[in-house]
């Protein structure tokens, strides 16, 4: 069956969905765009994930392509129309059609794509068994936290990582690990859990913001430093979290085994209060409006 997707107001069956080859999107990566996790139909911290669509689109002087509240609609309807239960919403945005001119064209409108992926999310045998990354130079650019759909970089250290038969490519710049080239990076070091603290060195993952509002709430031991990759091969845990992947466990970097190279208690536990709470339907507000400069 073929998917129906979301193309600039219609829903068509996705090889009728049709985009210039003047699209911006196209000719520069000139565009944003968001992954929303949907478990048993509904979208998960969509809230948040707005939030952050909000602050992309603000950085790059692009305008929301359509009313927020109508976006969400275009979410459900494609989970509806393509009857999904599991999986994920892709959405990107780009600055519209237009002559090949590098500085933003004035009258144009944006271009909005919207697509539904199935996929296992909730009973993930990566959850069970955990991932192996590797570490690669972030050879980015530097505005990581404008969630930005030019991931050549990102794309490059994926296949890096599929070659090294690991699912991750844990980036690292100036010493220290930025994240993972889809998904935030976390160790656990004398049990307390350690990720990278909010700037424009990395994005400001949705994930993120839910993991650790859960565990603040339940009292678990919570910093935002930066760490290095000699600590996250010392650390007792590693995990990774993303709206594709929710929460798993790291349990091989560069081939040395973290802790005991099981899943770590501390991963199995937020995953499953993740997935609690995104059944339950709470999410907290992306704090967008927090995010530094730099400086850890
Ligand atoms: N990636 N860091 C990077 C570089 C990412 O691309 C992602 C998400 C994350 C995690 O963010 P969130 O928790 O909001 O998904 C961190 C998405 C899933 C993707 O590109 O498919």
């Amino acid at each position: 069956m073929s998917r129906i997707v979301h193309l600039n107001g219609r829903y068509l069956p996705e090889d009728e969905a049709k985009v210039s080859v003047f699209d911006r999107g196209y000719l520069f990566a000139d565009g944003v765009y968001e992954v929303t996790a949907v478990i048993d139909g509904k979208l998960i911290d969509f809230g948040p994930h707005m939030d952050r669509l909000s602050r992309s689109l603000g950085e790059l002087d692009m305008a929301w392509p359509v009313a927020r509240d109508h976006l969400r609609e275009v979410h459900e309807d494609l989970i509806e129309r393509n009857g999904l239960r599991e999986g994920r919403v892709y959405m990107q945005v780009t600055r519209g059609v237009s002559e090949r001119d590098f500085a933003y064209p004035t009258d144009v409108s944006s271009t909005l794509l919207a697509f539904t992926q199935a996929a296992r999310v909730t009973a993930d045998p990566k959850a069970e068994a955990g991932v192996k990354a590797i570490s690669i130079p972030d050879i980015r650019w530097k505005r990581r936290d404008i969630k930005s759909i030019a991931l050549l970089a990102q794309c490059m250290g994926k296949q890096k990582a599929a070659e090294a038969g690991a699912y991750e490519a844990w980036m690292y710049e100036d010493g220290y690990v930025t994240e993972g080239t889809s998904s935030t990076s976390y160790i656990v070091a004398d049990g307390c859990i350690v990720t990278r603290g909010l700037s424009n060195v990395v994005l400001p993952g949705v994930t993120r913001l839910a993991i650790m509002r859960l565990a603040a709430e339940r009292g678990m031991a919570l910093e935002e430093r930066p760490f290095t990759l000699e600590e996250a091969y010392a650390s007792e845990e590693a995990f990774l979290t993303s709206a594709s992947a929710l929460v798993l466990p790291v349990v091989e970097i560069d081939g040395r085994s973290i802790g005991d190279g099981r899943p770590g208690p501390v991963a199995r536990r937020l995953r499953a209060l993740y997935l609690e709470a995104a059944l339950d339907g709470s999410s907290a507000s992306m704090p967008v409006d927090k995010i530094r400069a730099r400086g850890d």
